[in-house]
């Protein structure tokens, strides 16, 4: 039995913005956000804003506990991809994570297994932290194949990913169904996911890694459902769209153990 100290898992909040936000819509934002977190806010807290801006983002977030991370990236280092970004273009710009295989880009933009297998080699040889996405749409979960279908998504995103690397990978769980419709998997619905990537992890890597991995929830988190949620035991913390745009919900979201204990 690994020694369960040392999986501790220290939860993680990131914000998906998608495509909202200018650079100044993004300064705006953080200026009021920033001051409000607390310099130990006892949760990892990582912002994603679009592209272009990244750099106005990473200057303000420097020397605060708030990390940056980007929506996609391409898996070349460089070359003629025009409108693409690689991982070494996201480093530069200080950024510590980056979201793969988003239902949107995978529904919207074609993206397969494959590739965002190969993003993930890219992301973690540069040394950026992958938070990669997954979960199963409306119809699949009408068909019973939910697990199947995560089960899928997960082994065909890790193939290949070095030993080492395999601790440092944050998972996405994001039923499609519940993405910017307001409907929330149920706690026990997401409880069941998250355990069952945990004894794929378990399967392919060993229980200490397994333990380590931190699996998120996605799917209209809100300010609301976010501690009972984080209640249950294999959800190691949010990717949150709508509700990150708005610095009050964002930090309602953040702070949801604070909150509880206060019981508000
Ligand atoms: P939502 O989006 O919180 O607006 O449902 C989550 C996501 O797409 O990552």
């Amino acid at each position: 039995m690994p020694d369960q100290s040392s999986t501790q898992r220290r939860p993680l909040i990131a914000a998906n913005w998608k495509m909202f936000k200018t650079p100044a819509e993004t300064e705006a934002f953080l200026k009021e956000f920033l001051p409000k977190v607390s310099s130990d806010p006892g949760v990892e807290i990582v912002i994603c804003p679009p592209f272009v801006s990244l750099a106005a983002a990473g200057a303000l977030m420097k020397g605060t506990p708030v990390q940056l991370g980007a929506q996609n990236v391409n898996e070349n280092s460089e070359g003629a991809f025009t409108g693409e970004i690689s991982p070494g273009m996201l480093a530069a710009l200080n950024c510590t994570h980056v979201v793969v295989g988003h239902s949107e880009r995978r529904q919207l933009f074609g993206e397969t297994n494959s590739g965002v297998n190969k993003k993930m080699l890219a992301v973690l040889k540069q040394g950026l932290i992958p938070i990669v996405c997954v979960g199963e749409t409306l119809a699949e979960r009408e068909a019973g194949t939910t697990l199947a279908v995560v089960e899928r998504q997960v082994k065909e995103a890790l193939v290949n990913i070095p030993s080492a690397d395999t601790k440092k990978i944050v998972i996405a769980y994001e039923p499609v169904w519940a993405i910017g419709t307001g409907r929330t998997a149920t706690p026990q619905q997401a409880q069941e996911v998250h355990l069952a990537i945990r004894d794929i992890l378990k399967d392919q890597y060993g229980s200490l890694t397994s333990l380590s991995v931190r699996i998120l929830y996605g799917g209209s988190v809100k300010p609301d459902n976010m501690a009972e949620l984080m209640a249950c035991e294999d959800i190691d913390g949010g990717l949150v769209g709508g509700a990150s745009l708005k610095p009050d919900a964002f930090l309602d979201i953040v702070n949801y153990r604070q909150r509880k204990a206060a019981g508000r």
